[in-house]
């Protein structure tokens, strides 16, 4: 399949990994990019420049295909050393970066004149096009849907990406929600030209994370999901467990003065617990309403071979067949 982002990105496949904190390592990236879709590594899930350039050197002795690295802009005093970060990324010789949170406004003079493609993730149509603005090359349209952090809009993917297509002249894809051949599909239908996914990715084999990670997330249903730090609009899509049944009587009981400090046990240093040790009770991880959608832990060529093939069946037989005149059911679900 040939779209706007496989020659954007020169990648077979339209299908993207989003960055993800504490998932998105090497054996990852390297897994998808080998798979034909574009791997991404996460940069601040290695705590220094430095050890950015390692992972990317890792990466690179896995893979020779095209890997990005995400690049999240966080609302911190303490702002990470970005430049450092991009010197690392320019000097690993990374040609495609995923930038995700606040605008990337300040980075991209560093990032395009070391020749780095950008797709910058975007929950608004005028994020989008803000972006669009600046200079990036793409965007990921990320609907309500999505796990981490949709926004504050609430406007989920049926609407907003319809609505980007209509407004946007670079191009985009589709995240939030995306799990198979019919995500796919649909999204390419509704004007992107790919999608990106997040929570399908953890349950792979290789995703470098616990197991007790990719059984709840095979266990879960699309009611799992809740809504944390609204009060703070800093919205997060998490899967239900204990420390985010707390979470939500702390904010239940504060209301509009809950501040960052009230929640610090459910929310901060959260991630290894969960991803390393899988305990996984322990606070608020990202994941989206996708997690729904999620009955097996195949291997990541398995599951991207499986979404082109699924999908081009669709085109083929069940869609063209409506044109024909002739209803051909869609694939079942399929279980590795
Ligand atoms: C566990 C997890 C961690 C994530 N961490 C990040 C991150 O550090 N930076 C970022 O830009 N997006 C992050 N995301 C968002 C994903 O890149 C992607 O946009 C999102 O998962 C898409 O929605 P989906 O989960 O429905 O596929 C994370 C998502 C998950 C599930």
């Amino acid at each position: 399949m040939k779209t706007a982002i496989t020659e954007l990105f020169g990648i077979q496949h339209p299908i993207i990994q989003g960055g993800m904190h504490y998932v998105g390592f090497a054996e990852l990236a390297a897994a998808v990019s080998n798979a034909g879709g574009l791997g991404i590594i996460t940069g601040l899930t290695q705590r220094t420049p430095e050890l950015l350039a390692k992972e990317i050197a890792r990466c690179r002795d896995m893979t020779d295909k095209p890997f990005g690295v995400n690049l999240t802009f966080l609302p911190s005093f303490t702002a990470p050393p970005y430049p450092e970060y991009i010197a690392a990324i320019r000097e690993g010789g990374v040609r495609i970066v995923e930038t995700a949170g606040r605008s990337p406004e300040q980075y991209m003079p560093a990032l395009k004149a070391a020749g780095i493609k950008v797709i910058h993730k975007c929950t608004s149509v005028r994020h989008s096009l803000k972006a669009e603005k600046i200079g990036c090359d793409a965007v990921s349209v990320d609907g309500f849907e999505c796990g981490g952090h949709p926004g504050e809009d609430d406007i989920p993917n049926m609407i907003l990406l319809p609505r980007a297509a209509d407004e946007l002249k670079i191009p985009f894809v589709a995240s939030g929600g995306m799990a198979d051949a019919r995500s796919l599909v649909a999204a390419l239908a509704m004007g992107a030209a790919g999608m990106n996914m997040g929570t399908r990715f953890i349950a792979t084999k290789e995703a470098p994370v616990h197991p007790n990670v990719k059984k709840a997330l095979v266990d879960a249903t699309e009611l799992d999901t809740r809504l944390v730090m609204r009060a703070l609009r800093n919205t997060e899509r998490v899967l239900k467990n204990k420390g985010v049944d707390q979470l939500i009587e702390i904010e239940r009981e504060k209301g509009g003065a809950l501040k960052i400090e009230d929640i610090h046990e459910q929310v901060s240093g959260v991630y290894p617990k969960v991803m390393v040790d899988g305990d996984m009770e322990a606070g608020a991880w990202s994941c989206g309403m996708v997690v729904g959608l999620i009955n097996d832990v195949p291997t990541v060529k398995e599951l991207i071979d499986r979404i082109m093939s699924e999908a081009e069946q669709i085109i083929r037989s069940r869609l063209t067949g409506f044109l024909n005149g002739v209803e051909v059911k869609p694939p079942a679900r399929a279980v590795a």
